[in-house]
């Protein structure tokens, strides 16, 4: 599938829940949200239609989201069904890591190509304070978990928030330095409750780097779907990745949509444009599903608009997107 710009999209992000364990500051008001209700949801059959249906369109990769995809009981089994999909190369999930002890050997056994585990801070009481409700312990457990089950490609998503501390930085970081894991430090982007958040710009952590272990190097490799852009150290096992939205647009790049858990497909992560999928999905109308993903394809915006006008974009939360 090629979108209006020449991109070739080839990676879904699908977003299987809106519904989490934690309550991220930057994410979710404490008293959570209007979350879907069961029958608002796409159901197994309907996911698997619309994966082998987007298979058949030339999607390659899939990315597993939430809210916490894990916090869905069907999970593990649609990572499975996903997998045996003809064309379908590489299953990814991006995890809170909350349920990660819990289910790791299952994901092993489903053959997942790798995991995105977000931890913001490794701080017991500024975890607690920031997700509302997690423990850290749980968090790390999970990681052993999922290191011990032979799962790869496990990299660690931190938000760059204003609070984060040069010491957690260095903290976070020294992950890639005693385990093959990448790192990556997100700039915090103004969806939902992050809009009007501080956070830190990609320069500012990597001259924190690198006043701690030298000048971090351009690595021109490929280690995933997604925007992030890599770097060096020496004697680090894992790189250290940024996904700057705002600082470094990667638009130019774009490969993915994404559908959230109800069955929109949304054609970029900070506009409206899509479609809404849901009937189409119900009624395992194939003609009506492949216009409709056409037509989105084709007007799938050229970038994102968040330095211009944050209110021009998506009112949904990021836990109803997917990130
Ligand atoms: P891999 O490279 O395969 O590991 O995927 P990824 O880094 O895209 O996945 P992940 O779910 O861990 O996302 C990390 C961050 O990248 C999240 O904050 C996403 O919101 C952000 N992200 C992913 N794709 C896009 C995109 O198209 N645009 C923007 N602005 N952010 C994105
Ligand atoms: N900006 C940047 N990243 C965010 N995430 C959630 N909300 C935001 C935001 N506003 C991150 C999560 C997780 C990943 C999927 O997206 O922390 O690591
Ligand atoms: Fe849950 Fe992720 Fe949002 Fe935190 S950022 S509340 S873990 S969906």
């Amino acid at each position: 599938m090629k979108d209006s710009f020449n991109r070739e999209i080839d990676y879904v992000r699908l977003s299987v829940t809106d519904r989490c364990d934690l309550r991220c500051t930057y994410c979710m008001p404490a008293s959570g949200m209007c979350f879907l209700k069961k029958d608002e949801l796409l159901d197994y059959d309907e996911i698997m239609f619309l994966i082998e249906n987007l298979a058949q369109q030339g999607i390659k990769k899939v990315k597993i989201t939430g809210g916490e995809p894990l916090t869905r009981r069907d999970t593990v089994e649609l990572i499975d069904a996903i997998k045996k999909i003809k064309g379908i190369e590489k299953v990814t999930l991006t995890t809170n890591g909350i349920q990660l002890t819990k289910y790791a050997n299952a994901l092993k056994a489903a053959k997942l190509d790798g995991i995105n585990l977000s931890i913001d801070t490794l701080d017991p009481e500024e975890f607690r304070v920031l997700t509302r409700v997690g423990e850290i312990q749980r968090v790390l457990d999970g990681l052993k978990a999922a290191i011990d089950a032979g799962l790869s490609n496990i990299k660690i998503n931190t938000v760059a928030r204003e609070e984060l501390t040069e010491a957690e930085i260095e903290k976070i970081t020294s992950f890639a330095k005693d385990y093959p894991i990448h790192i990556r430090f997100i700039e915090l982007m103004p969806i939902g409750l992050g809009k009007g958040c501080p956070g830190k710009t990609q320069e500012e952590v990597m001259d924190i780097l690198a006043k701690k272990y030298g000048d971090l190097i351009p690595y021109q490799g490929k280690l995933g779907n997604g925007p992030a852009r890599y770097f060096s150290l020496p004697n680090f096992q894992g790189k250290i990745g940024f996904i700057s939205a705002l600082g470094h647009c990667f638009c130019d790049d774009c490969d993915r949509i994404r559908v959230t858990a109800n069955g929109f497909l949304k054609t970029c992560l900070h506009m409206d444009e899509g479609c809404d999928l849901k009937q189409a999905l119900q009624e395992k109308n194939k003609e009506l599903l492949l216009k409709q993903i056409a037509l989105a394809v084709q007007k799938k915006p050229e970038k994102h608009h968040f330095l211009e006008d944050q209110d021009q974009g998506d009112h949904r939360f990021m836990s109803q997107i997917g990130g």
